[in-house]
């Protein structure tokens, strides 16, 4: 069976993607410097599947370091999850963004010509559609303009994969935009923990709801949406995990580039995801209404139309399953991975 190296991979995407390749009968190996995640989650993975993966400890921006892996290991694709993804923290620390971003990703490529590794899936963002396309998003419109360094770095990635292919034949890419990933595995065991106050919707109200935090403040609600409140593309990771599984069988077959976007095409609002958590967990949300948050948009959903009619994937959960599986992680793990808080 092919072996996958997943950069980045103890973060929550690359944690829940690691269950499902691993369930596919896929040998995974993870390299992360574990900035905003930690070994635990690994060890959480290993205990979900009965299966082992070997780590490395490695700053992926250092190319010697990173050699390692390669040079003990034969790897046959790599999942790019590592980066710095806190929006309002890339536009305080733009170079530290540009330079873990880019830097994660030149050094990857650069291993991968080195080791003769032809196949790559790089986590972009529903962020490069930037602000002048129109939603529904499809994969053929040109990237946009974006609000932010972090959105500048997703669109500079895709750039620099697009021309490595270009340049190289055999190299084959996947950029998979996401759009809004939330929820957790469905036995509690991993989920989101981010540091600090959490800067996405979902995170933030599984932390009121477990008492870390008083209220939620919904940024706006004078949108010109149909309740006021901006409306997002939220997918389960578990169908964003299930997306890699099969963009990796993809990958490994073709060469070139090609774009999908894994979203389920149904946008749902701030007000509409509030009131989910609420009845299918019987919990209230202490919530206000705020000023508009810079930089977000009214609206920003799928078309997920490609992804169904070449990959043969579409997402398979509900709304109140996201709301119920991230209620259960956060229950079950107050503090996170955490537990000595
Ligand atoms: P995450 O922070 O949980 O995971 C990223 C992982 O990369 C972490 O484990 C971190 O320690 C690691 N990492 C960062 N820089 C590194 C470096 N220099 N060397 C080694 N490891 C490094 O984030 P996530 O939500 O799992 O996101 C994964 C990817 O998907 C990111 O590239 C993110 O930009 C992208 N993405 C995420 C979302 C989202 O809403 N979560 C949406 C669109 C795209
Ligand atoms: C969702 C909605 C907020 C927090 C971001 C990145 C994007 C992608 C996914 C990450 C918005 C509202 C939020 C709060 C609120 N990449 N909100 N109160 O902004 O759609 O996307 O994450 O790697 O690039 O920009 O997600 O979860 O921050 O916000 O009212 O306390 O919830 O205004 O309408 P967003 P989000």
């Amino acid at each position: 069976m092919s072996t996958i190296l997943l950069a980045g991979g103890a973060g929550y995407i690359g944690s829940h993607t690691s269950v499902e390749l691993l369930s596919s009968g896929y040998d995974v190996i993870i390299a992360d410097n574990y900035s905003n995640s930690c070994p635990e989650a690994v060890r959480r993975v290993e205990k979900i599947t009965g299966r082992s993966v070997k780590t490395y400890e490695v700053d992926i921006q250092d190319k010697t370091a990173l050699e390692a892996v390669f040079r003990e290991n034969k790897l046959d694709a790599v999942i790019h999850f590592a980066g710095l993804k806190a929006v309002g923290e890339s536009v305080e620390k733009p170079l530290l963004y540009y330079r873990n971003n880019i830097d994660t990703t030149l050094s990857l490529l650069e291993c991968m010509n080195e080791y003769g590794v032809k196949n790559i899936i790089f986590s972009s963002s529903a962020t490069v559609y930037g602000e002048e396309n129109p939603v529904p998003y499809t994969e053929e419109m040109k990237r946009g303009t974006c609000t932010n360094p972090y959105g500048w770095t997703k669109v500079m990635m895709e750039q620099i994969l697009e021309d490595a292919s270009k340049a190289d034949k055999e190299l084959s890419v996947v950029l998979l935009r996401y759009f809004n990933p939330i929820g957790a595995h469905s036995s509690g065991m991993i989920g989101e923990d981010p540091q600090g106050i959490p800067n996405n919707l979902m995170p933030y109200v599984a932390q009121v709801a477990v008492g870390r935090r008083e209220k939620l403040t919904i940024f706006g609600n004078d949108y010109d949406t149909p309740d006021g409140t901006c409306r997002r593309d939220y997918i389960h990771v578990t169908d964003l995990a299930k997306g890699h599984v099969k963009a990796v069988d993809y990958v490994l077959k073709n060469s070139g580039v090609e774009i999908f976007n894994l979203g389920t095409g149904t946008p749902y609002s701030v007000t509409e995801i509030v009131d989910t958590f609420e009845k299918v967990n019987g919990i209230k949300i202490p919530h206000v209404y705020g000023a508009r948050r810079a930089g977000d948009l009214p609206e920003s959903y799928a078309n997920a139309d490609k992804a169904l009619r070449v990959l043969g994937w579409k997402t398979e959960k509900t709304l109140a399953d996201m709301c119920r599986d991230t209620w259960n992680w956060q229950k079950n793990n107050p503090n996170g991975y955490n537990t000595a808080e």
